[in-house]
């Protein structure tokens, strides 16, 4: 080989791709979390879009507007869109934008891995969102997948497996890069217990991501060999059980839950700090309540099966399992408290997101242990209030610290602050809206309506009209973000200063100089 050749593609050469070329073979991780980010926007419009379009039906009582197939394809894809295209690859592209300058490594360790990891999810949502225009239509069977719907439906559900197995081998690839970085790509000094929050949380997140997501392409693999095999895994005829499936689901479906919202724990840990000036309280206690609840995560899936026929003495373990996981997540949410005691606080738009999140997450935890009681279970099974509690989770929780994240790393990532004013507005027009929306959902769900259903009577009329209208609100008011985001990205803020926050104790502004923006083609070398 000759050295032209070796030579070729070395940092500090010409030979950075411009154009279309810097964002398809993007290998440094900035770029690439960019395009996570944008691409997770993007899922989000879509999700956000079908949601409206199931306000819209639910407006009022009788069928306006859809057929109920329809409408249930509806809410299949607008949750497989919300959790495998907009919340999780958030949180990888903050992943990608933060880890390699919170632990002071060059780029993630696997470059191209990183790339490969990124493009396998357009290809999957475009996968996803296209199967509305096969014959049959999108998959109906709700996000979850259930068998005996899922082994019948059309090709929509071939469409929706091969998608979740792609995304699936995204996630498995992003968290191998995570763990790999972590693990051995930190500066010296910075061990494992100095790490800032964020990086504990992820850590902990990819161990759970690789954990679960082969058993979940496990269940739908055998849903697949059901459907054109002949095997009989979920066919009760054929000596299979439709229950096992549901086991097999949640044992992935539960630990899910706290991939979606660990990294939002770990976000929200850093900037209540910051804005509070003082140390986090508790730094140890939140690693070891992080890992509490990833490892108790494993063994309370079938709080989501209390009505498939289990026997007490099942009911009972899976209730206070669940329950147990109340004591770590406390302990989270008495640190954030307790960082805040006493701090000079100050309340600009990241501390506000942080502070919603904390507040309305809350609420959201709350239900959630109403939900784990097994004799309420039976009660709200399959209800709006079990819909009400995840919202509070994923939207006042995920999505809240995941923007909250944004205003925080916004000046880092782009050089220029964001309009004060825009955020502001942004924040409170998401938390009344939020509320207006979900919150009536409660009272739905204790008055018996059943989630996933097109139609109503007549007595749930109020609430829908009320959660419709905020949901429009809620939706619009995510334009505000998008135009804050854009104005910042443009250079029309302010210009950013080294340490945007002045007065921030957050680990990540005091590190030595940050990665080079270009690594291509020169992967650092693993310590
Ligand atoms: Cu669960």
């Amino acid at each position: 080989m000759s050295s032209t050749t070796l030579d070729h593609g070395h940092a500090g050469h010409d030979h950075h791709p411009h154009g279309w070329r810097r964002w398809l073979f993007a290998t440094n991780h900035k770029d690439i979390g960019t395009l996570y980010l944008i691409f997770s926007f993007v899922m989000l419009l879509i999700g956000g879009v079908l949601a409206l379009m199931l306000r819209t039906e639910l407006f009022q009582p009788g069928l306006q507007f859809f057929e109920p197939e329809f409408f249930n394809q509806l809410t299949t894809m607008h949750g497989l869109i919300m959790v495998f295209g907009a919340i999780m690859p958030a949180f990888v592209g903050f992943a990608n934008w933060l880890i390699p300058m919170q632990i002071g490594a060059g780029d993630m360790a696997f470059a191209r891995m990183n790339n490969f990891s990124f493009w396998l999810l357009p290809v999957a949502g475009l996968l996803l969102s296209t199967s509305f225009f096969v014959p049959g239509g999108a998959t109906a069977a709700g996000w979850t997948l259930y068998a005996p719907l899922s082994t019948q439906m059309g090709m929509g559900m071939d469409m929706t497996i091969f998608a979740v197995h792609i995304m699936g081998a995204s996630s498995i690839m992003g968290s191998i890069n995570i763990i790999v970085t972590i693990l051995n790509m930190r500066a010296p000094g910075m061990t494992l217990m100095k790490m800032p929050l964020f990086c504990w949380t992820w850590l902990i997140t990819a161990y759970l991501l690789i954990a679960v997501m082969p058993v979940l392409a496990g269940a739908i693999t055998m849903v697949l060999t059901d459907r054109h095999f002949g095997t009989s895994f979920f066919n009760a005829a054929g000596g299979g059980d439709p229950v096992m499936y549901q086991h097999i689901f949640w044992f992935f479906g539960h630990p899910e839950v706290y991939i979606m919202i660990l990294p939002a724990f770990g976000i929200v840990s850093e900037i209540i700090p910051a804005f509070a000036r003082k140390k986090l309280f508790g730094y140890s206690s939140m690693v070891y309540a992080t890992s509490s609840i990833a490892i108790l995560s494993f063994i309370v899936w079938a709080h989501h099966m209390f009505t498939t026929g289990m026997p007490v003495t099942g009911q009972l373990f899976f209730m206070y399992a669940t329950m147990l996981i109340a004591v770590p997540t406390g302990v989270k949410v008495f640190n954030w408290l307790a960082t805040m005691w006493r701090g000079s606080m100050t309340f600009e738009t990241p501390m506000l997101f942080s502070v919603g999140f904390l507040f309305v997450f809350t609420m959201g935890g709350f239900t959630g242990l109403i939900c784990a009681m097994a004799p309420i279970d039976v009660q709200i099974q399959d209800t709006y209030y079990v819909v009400a509690h995840f919202h509070y989770v994923l939207v006042a929780g995920s999505l809240f610290a995941l923007f909250a994240g944004t205003y925080y790393w916004l000046p880092k990532w782009t050089g220029f602050m964001y309009s004060e004013k825009l955020g502001k507005l942004h924040f409170w027009s998401s938390l009344i809206s939020f509320n207006v929306t979900f919150f009536p959902m409660h009272f739905l769900g204790l008055a018996g309506m059943p989630r996933r259903y097109a139609d109503y009577p007549m007595q749930f009329a109020d609430f829908h009209k009320i959660a419709t209208i905020g949901a429009f609100w809620f939706g619009l008011s995510q334009l505000i973000f998008l135009v804050a985001v854009i104005r910042a990205g443009q250079g029309k803020g302010e210009k950013a200063t080294a340490k945007p926050w002045d007065g921030a104790t957050g680990l990540e502004w005091e590190l030595p100089s940050p990665a080079p923006f270009h690594t291509w083609e020169t992967p650092p070398t693993v310590k």
